[in-house]
């Protein structure tokens, strides 16, 4: 599903960002991707959604060559990919119904599917009742609840969440975690960037380290 061999990514002369990545992640496959501050997780999901390109190296998606892509080409590939960034907030002025239908409208759906999907994805993350609440009025595990939803709305087929359960609390963060497993269990390839290490390890998931740039231990699947 996601597969590099050598990639090469940086922000600039003299400071990379990924350095040799090679790794593979199967079809319906969970993985976590952690590492310390600075180690490069969040430059290898936006390297992942084409958000960033590599220098070298070759990046197969859905068995797809993709580093070479044109700009143009992206959007059909991106469709098929969920984020949960932390750059991609919420909207504030957009009520949380209106949020996860976005996506639908910008693809010109209509109206009857978008409200069907909306609330099935809501039922999903149990927010039903938060449908017509603005962002701002909910709690951070709620908003986060509300960023999957919105992710996973138009049915990807890969995952990528970045550090989902940054600024909440245990209990939460174990929330969140049992949603990204339900989503895993629906057949989509889940991949988590994350710091947290003690969650990591309590979960019999593969995990990828990185360190300084580059992939330490788990960036294939062990036989
Ligand atoms: N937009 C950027 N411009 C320049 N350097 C960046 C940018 N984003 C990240 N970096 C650098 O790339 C390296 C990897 O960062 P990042 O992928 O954010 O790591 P992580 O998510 O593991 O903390 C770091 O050295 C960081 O300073
Ligand atoms: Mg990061």
């Amino acid at each position: 599903m996601i597969q590099m061999y050598h990639v090469h990514m940086s922000y600039g002369p003299g400071s990379p960002a990924l350095v040799d990545i090679t790794l593979r992640v199967e079809k319906a496959e969970f993985v976590f991707v952690t590492g310390p501050s600075g180690a490069g997780k969040t430059s290898l999901l936006r390297l992942i959604f084409m958000a960033e390109r590599c220098e070298s190296g070759q990046i197969l998606l859905f068995g797809q060559n993709v580093a070479r892509l044109k700009e143009k080409e992206i959007p059909f590939i991106r469709r098929r990919i969920g984020v949960v960034f932390q750059d991609f907030k919420l909207l504030a002025s957009r009520t949380v119904k209106e949020n996860i239908g976005l996506v639908f409208e910008v693809l010109g759906k209509p109206r009857r599917e978008i409200a069907r999907k909306t609330n099935e994805v809501l039922r999903l993350v149990g927010l039903e009742h938060k449908a017509n609440s603005y962002p701002l009025k909910l709690s951070g595990g709620e908003q986060q609840r509300v960023a999957i939803a919105r992710a996973i709305v138009s049915d990807p087929q890969i995952l990528l969440a970045d550090e989902p359960t940054g600024n909440l609390d245990p209990e939460l963060s174990r929330e969140i975690y049992k949603l990204l497993n339900e989503i895993n269990a629906r057949g989509v390839t889940v991949v988590v960037a994350t710091h947290d290490i003690g969650w990591v390890g309590r979960t019999q998931k593969r995990v990828i380290q990185l360190q300084h740039s580059r992939v330490v231990t788990g960036g294939l699947k062990a036989k």
